[in-house]
């Protein structure tokens, strides 16, 4: 077999070496541009997990790279004079020149031909190649020439970055997060060997040109760079090679197969360097090739086995790496942040790391956070013990002057379920049940301002004395029975009305007994849904005024809190999404124009509602669709209700439009949260795909939002919030006075069932190579 690798990076070197391994007769050749010694960039770093993976696949390289690194367990975040360090990473950094010296040395050793200074700029020389690798980096020379096949999709970030070195010696991953006169400077610092630092410098576009690097030599920039962190250099210099301020691309590729040559390591994607792992992909692919060729029968198979097997890991990585992207890119939204809640923010920032996570392995730093967020909370006139603080879930916050036990909420969710619109015994229980298990505050579904107003015959509405004295009956028995506060959402259905109950078909329309549906344009759901009528003035004061009737049947009923649904494309949002209103009047055009109308129903509403009581919208801050609503646009929607009195924005997506691509994943919908919180400055609630008391905490310990709503997961538990109180210790949690003996034991039991869960995760957790390491160098105590 005759095998062709162009790139003699860590992907090219890698998977040659373990290709000639498994076929020790087959011809292998890694073409490289470069010289042998002749590399760029400083250290490279690796998790644990990566090193046992290089162990497994080819012990003589590992045992030679990782006697070459320098090892280290924590994460410092240095930030307005404070730093904070969190152990318990297992993270490795090694040269890249010394890596990429031991990849040539072993791959020669075992056969494989290296042939330097070779600029390969033509495949078609191997033609009698069975297989010939795209390892050619970032810039890959032969993506760009199949464009059309591999369709890379290239989205160049807006920060720029540049990669220096140092003789600074670091015991931590250093993270530095430096103000200056223009702006924002952050450094992402580690060592990688005795004496020698790497140093990535990033900076949003507009710090930088104030900054005046454009176009700065390489040494004018580094100057300028131990200018800014000369206070932590502490006299080393800053070492340069190639180290230009660029902007980072994330590259994707849509193929990365082309009849036998594969795309390996940068040259497919990327992933952003603040989370490291850019060389541990590219050595991962090579894994991950050389483990398809060996297992498929062809070259094709293993290919095709290579490119199926591989790309949900590399997305996750990838999708891993955007988040961190974006959170460095909007660094300045927590610029203002209490320094410990920021570093929780920096630690937490790509979601694999939790509040739970944390505890176990910083409990001190966790803490800190705990009381930061009491602090804020008690700054607002709670008495709260700020010493030894409940979780950021179980503090209190107050809404104009409705006041929350806890940050838990049930997010409202339609049961399909009442007869003309008059909830029933079903209801009663279910909003009593959720009430009762402990959540702060409950939304009630979206319940229609009349008849033609809902989304499905079982919708719940308020636009009679029946449902009047029935919604009446379950905010009596919230009210008796719990501690919970009950929310009023209130919503008209527009073009999604005239639909079946969830369990005959979401938003189908109805074959029988339907309604004339509404809308800011008349453009019909499904093609086969019905044509909405486009709204005219009467239409918009007739809605209006059922939204202002419904708002006072609220106030009689004595919910607490009312809520205008404006999101997944009911009536209101039809107005606000550019995809489903093209009216030409004063109602349409820009997101002034496309708010006009949400927003006379909202003041209306604030009109009515007692000023003592709060309001919130819901919004879709993204319809997932090109040419739809962005994060910023959210921002400016958020701005604008918060400007007519709205004290909290209910941040879901989507659902505007059916063909609407949304990536769904853990908390998917929170970082429109944090982007509207922390940009327009207003209260938030998140939602979306939260399962956990963990992530709970997470997010509102970040910073991400002041309320976490969930619903599936109440749907399953009424008593999610009594059992993570009962987990977290928080004791003052409301339980009814028939459920005491309940309450007793789950805390009893919980303190227990936490320490050996604890405990398992503790013992389970294999140690990391920095903490054995250390034990093997410890002094030995004296007897
Ligand atoms: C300026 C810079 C500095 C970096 N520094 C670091 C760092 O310090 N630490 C870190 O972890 N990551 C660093 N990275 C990222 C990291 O290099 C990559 O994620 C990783 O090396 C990817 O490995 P690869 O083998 O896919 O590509 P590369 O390492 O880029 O290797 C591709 C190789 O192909 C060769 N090549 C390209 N075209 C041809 C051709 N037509 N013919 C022959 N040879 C060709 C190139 O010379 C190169 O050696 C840096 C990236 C850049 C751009
Ligand atoms: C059965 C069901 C009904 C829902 N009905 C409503 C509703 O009436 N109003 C609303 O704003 N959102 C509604 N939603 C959306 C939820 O409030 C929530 O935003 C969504 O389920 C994502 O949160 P989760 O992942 O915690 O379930 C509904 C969701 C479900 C599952």
């Amino acid at each position: 077999m005759k095998i062709a690798i162009i790139g003699g990076g860590p992907a090219g070197l890698y998977s040659a070496i373990l290709l000639k391994k498994q076929r020790p007769e087959a011809e292998i050749t890694v073409y490289e541009r470069n010289r042998a010694d002749d590399t760029f960039g400083f250290g490279v770093v690796f998790s644990d997990a990566t090193l046992d993976n290089f162990e497994k696949y080819d012990p003589p390289s590992y045992r030679r790279i990782t006697q070459e690194f320098a090892y280290w367990d924590d994460i410092a975040v240095h930030f307005r004079g404070t730093v904070h360090r969190v152990g318990g990473n297992g993270f490795c950094g090694c040269s890249r020149r010394k890596l990429l010296l031991i990849l040539q040395e072993r791959a020669r050793e075992l056969g494989v031909t290296l042939l330097f200074e070779t600029d390969i700029d033509n495949e078609a020389r191997f033609a009698d190649a069975d297989l010939v690798v795209l390892a050619d980096g970032i810039n890959s020379r032969f993506r760009d020439k199949y464009i059309e096949h591999f369709q890379p999709e290239v989205n160049v970030r807006s920060n720029m970055f540049a990669w220096m070195g140092s003789t600074r010696p670091l015991d931590a991953f250093t993270f530095i997060f430096q103000e200056t006169e223009w702006g924002p400077f952050i450094a992402h610092a580690y060592q990688y060997e005795v004496g020698r630092s790497t140093w990535i410098f990033e900076t949003d576009p507009v710090t930088f040109k104030r900054a005046g690097l454009e176009g700065l030599s390489e040494k004018q920039s580094s100057d300028r760079m131990a200018q800014i962190f000369g206070w932590f250099l502490e006299g080393h210099q800053l070492l340069t090679n190639r180290s230009m301020w660029r902007n980072f691309p994330m590259i994707r590729s849509k193929r990365w197969v082309k009849d036998n040559m594969v795309l390996l390591g940068d040259a497919k994607a990327t992933a952003h360097f603040s989370i490291g792992s850019g060389t541990k992909l590219a050595m991962e692919d090579a894994i991950a090739l050389a483990d398809a060729m060996h297992r498929a029968p062809t070259v094709d198979a293993a290919l095709q086995q290579y490119e199926e097997g591989r790309r949900e890991e590399v997305e996750k990585t990838q999708h891993a790496a955007d988040v961190s992207l974006v959170w460095f890119e909007h660094v300045d939204r927590f610029w203002d942040f209490d320094p410990v809640q920021f570093a929780f923010g920096v630690m937490t920032r790509a979601k694999a790391i939790t509040y739970d996570n944390l505890t176990l392995r910083a409990p001190d730093f966790v803490a800190e956070v705990d009381k930061a967020f009491a602090r804020q909370v008690r700054a607002k006139g709670f008495e709260v013990d700020v010493e030894k603080p409940v979780a950021p879930m179980f503090q209190p916050l107050r809404l104009r002057e409705m006041e929350l036990a806890n940050r838990a909420v049930v997010s409202p969710m339609c049961m399909y379920s009442a007869e003309e619109g008059v909830p029933g015994d079903f209801h009663l229980v279910h909003y009593g049940s959720r009430a009762i298990g402990g959540a702060g505050l409950i939304f009630t579904e979206m319940t229609c301002v009349g008849r033609d107003a809902r989304i499905t015959p079982g919708c719940t509405g308020l636009w009679n004395d029946e449902q009047e004295a029935a919604w009446r009956r379950i905010v009596d028995f919230v009210h008796t029975n719990s501690a919970a506060k009950i929310c009023l959402q209130l919503g008209h259905a527009g073009r999604k009305g005239a639909t079946k109950l969830m369990w005959d078909g979401m938003d189908r329309p109805l074959e029988e007994g339907g309604w004339d549906v509404l809308s800011a344009s008349p453009i019909p759901y499904f093609p086969d849904s019905q044509v909405p009528r486009e709204m005219d003035r009467d239409a918009m004061e007739a809605v209006k005024a059922a939204f202002v009737a419904a708002a006072e049947r609220g106030e009689r009923c004595g919910f607490d809190m009312l809520e205008l649904h404006c999101a997944h494309g009911y009536l209101l949002a039809s107005f606000i999404s550019p995809l489903t209103n093209q009216r030409a009047d004063a109602y349409g055009g820009s997101l002034e124009g496309r708010l006009r109308f949400p927003l006379e129903v909202f003041e209306a509403l604030r009109a009515v509602w007692p000023a003592h009581k709060p309001m919130s919208v819901r919004i879709s801050a993204t319809d997932w669709a090109e040419g739809g609503i962005t994060g910023d646009d959210a921002v400016d929607i958020a701005r604008a209700f918060a400007e007519a009195g709205v004290d909290l924005v209910d941040v879901s997506t989507g659902q505007t439009v059916r063909d609407a691509q949304p990536v769904y994943g853990r908390m998917f919908q929170t970082p429109f949260s944090e982007q509207v919180r922390n940009e327009a400055r207003v209260a938030t609630m998140c939602v979306g795909n939260i399962t956990t008391s963990d992530q709970v905490n997470t997010i509102l310990a970040a910073g991400r939002a002041d309320l976490v709503a969930l619903g599936r997961p109440h749907l399953v538990d009424p008593s999610f919030t009594l059992k993570a109180a009962a987990w977290y210790g928080a004791a003052e949690v409301f339980c009814p006075p028939q459920y005491l003996p309940g309450k007793e034991q789950i805390f009893r039991n919980s303190v227990r069932d936490r320490q050996d869960f604890d405990d398992l995760k503790i013992k389970a957790k294999p140690k990391t190579r920095a903490e054995l390491k250390a034990e093997a160098t410890k002094p030995l105590a004296a007897e």
